[in-house]
């Protein structure tokens, strides 16, 4: 399990005071994989929205980073849709899953791969690990009866059910299913489970999450149902051809089985396994929290060091977005309206990482015009314009302001120790404290008024340099979030570099040019 670590590079920023047991240089980052039965939307955005802050900023840190998302193309699901639609189940996730593919790059995310289970190296790796489950001797054949829904590709227990036997989520009618199917036998990890979570305290991220899988395992585990027997659209068992493995074992281990053939002629499992987060949605959370471990402890495979639990967005009216509620918010929308960047701050910024959140696009207006245009747009539009003005368009080599300085000095370690635990809103909470800051520096200096008494010239040097490096500094930092609006400024600035050791409040840009700079966020 810890084969590869190889220890901090000599130049990278150094280790983290954090308590989370963080691996020394790689950090593999996953966001679930969606399923091609419906299309992108909000939700899907978010999840990997905030894995790629995360992934950019530990590649900033110089650490040795795998980010993963793809697709979940197997299942009763995709089948019935196909079926619908009069289409094979592989048309139908060759046309969805290009729409899944594509979104990754709308929203600039970073990805380093992007797996389809119905790719043939999946497949074959999951018949293998699988077949190790077998051979040391979790499954056995047995009769499963219960009430099943065709669209959760799920059997339902008793006490979810609603009246008139009907799915809790999608309220159709329910189906007797009697089946012959392989078992897992996930009551044999009970101990092994619970064991786990005492000694992996962070193990589930956030906390009340942590207690909710630790009370479901606590409650008893049930053996739970591996394959199909009706259903021809999945990965076949290789020890029982007539039957497909259940659509969740195949897909959790997507996790596993990318990084065997990410890279042609290169297996990066010893580099990046286990996973340092897999992200989730809180719908999912039994499938990684209980199921996923035993699964991996089954096949003698190293467990993740956490997996992170964030909630739900709800429409601006508090409820579960819906089209028919027309409280939906479109994420292509936004991104047409405001931009990629728009999108990608206020997801991290309004909705607390972790807990339930409301999101509309009055929230998004008012977060573009009160922050991204106002605070930090208008920032950095003054600060380019007053260079220019006051000093012929180049950053006075004067030192910085000592007392500003040191208000940045703990910044980059701060926003670090919170990325650590997944913490995106918290980490641009403290980012904008400092955008913030800078603002109401301005204010206090007014440079305007410097500018008219030759007197304040060393003063009005000192105030813009500060000002220059306080707006270069913080936009470091900025930087996994927005991504382009921060090139095209630090590009302005004259200082392109975005490593992590550059997010120190320091001297770095006195004495260079500056270009002029297009507002960042302009009024719509
Ligand atoms: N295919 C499974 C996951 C398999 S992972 C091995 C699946 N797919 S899904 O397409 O339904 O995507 C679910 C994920 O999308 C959620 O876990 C969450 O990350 C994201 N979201 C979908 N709707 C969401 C909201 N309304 N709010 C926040 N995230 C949501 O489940």
């Amino acid at each position: 399990m810890d084969a590869r670590r190889n220890g901090p590079r000599d130049d990278a920023p150094q280790a983290r005071p954090n308590k989370v047991s963080r691996r020394a240089m790689s950090f593999y980052v996953t966001t679930p994989i969606y399923y091609v039965n419906a299309q992108p939307h909000l939700g899907h955005a978010y999840t990997t929205i905030a894995c790629d802050v995360l992934a950019r900023h530990m590649r900033q840190r110089g650490e040795d980073v795998f980010f993963l998302t793809g697709t979940d193309e197997h299942g009763e699901p995709v089948a019935d849709a196909a079926a619908a639609q009069g289409m094979e189940p592989q048309a139908l996730a060759d046309l969805n899953a290009e729409k899944f593919k594509a979104l990754a790059p709308q929203l600039d995310a970073s990805n380093d791969f992007f797996i389809r289970t119905t790719d043939e190296e999946h497949k074959r790796r999951v018949q293998d690990v699988l077949q190790r489950v077998h051979d040391n001797g979790y499954t056995y054949k047995g009769v499963y009866e219960g009430w099943y829904c065709p669209r959760c590709a799920d059997f339902k227990v008793e006490n979810e059910i609603l009246e008139g036997n009907r799915c809790p989520i999608h309220e159709i009618v329910l189906e007797r299913h009697q089946e012959e199917n392989w078992f897992f036998q996930l009551s044999a990890f009970q101990e092994r489970l619970e064991q786990l979570y005492a000694d992996q305290p962070d193990f589930v991220m956030p906390k009340h999450h942590y207690n909710e899988a630790r009370s479901f395992i606590a409650s008893g585990l049930q053996d739970i149902s591996l394959s199909r027997k009706r259903l021809k659209w999945g990965v076949t068992v290789p020890w029982d051809p007539e039957h497909v493995f259940y659509v969740w074992f195949d897909a959790l281990l997507n996790y596993y089985t990318a990084l065997g053939y990410a890279r042609p002629g290169e297996d990066l499992t010893d580099r990046f396994w286990p996973a340092t987060y897999h992200v989730i949605g809180k719908d999912i959370l039994k499938f990684h929290t209980v199921f996923w471990p035993a699964m991996l402890m089954a096949a003698e495979l190293a467990v993740p060091e956490h997996v992170f639990v964030h909630g739900f967005l709800l429409g601006a009216d508090g409820r579960k977005m819906s089209k028919s509620l027309g409280n939906v918010l479109d994420p292509f929308e936004v991104m047409d309206e405001y931009g990629t960047d728009a999108l990608r701050f206020y997801l991290m910024r309004d909705v607390a990482f972790g807990s339930d959140g409301s999101v509309g696009i009055d929230a998004v207006r008012a977060r573009y015009e009160a922050e991204l245009a106002n605070e930090y747009g208008n920032l950095a539009s003054r600060t380019i314009a007053m260079i220019h003005r006051y000093r012929d368009g180049v950053v006075p080599s004067a030192l910085t302001d000592g007392e500003l300085a040191r208000e940045f000095e703990a910044l980059p370690a701060e926003v670090s120790v919170v990325l650590d635990r997944a913490e995106p809103t918290r980490a641009l909470d403290l980012i904008w404290e400092r955008v913030r800051r800078l603002n109401r520096y301005v204010e206090e200096r007014a440079p305007w008024q410097l500018a008219r008494d030759p007197e304040q010239a060393d003063r009005l040097d000192e105030t813009l340099a500060s000002l220059a490096e306080g707006l270069r500094a913080v936009s470091v930092l900025l930087h996994p979030y927005v991504p382009d609006s921060v090139e095209k400024l630090l590009l302005a600035l004259g200082t392109p570099d975005v490593a992590y050791e550059r997010a120190l409040f320091a001297e770095r840009g006195s004495g260079l040019p500056v270009q002029s700079l297009e507002p960042l966020f302009p009024k719509r």
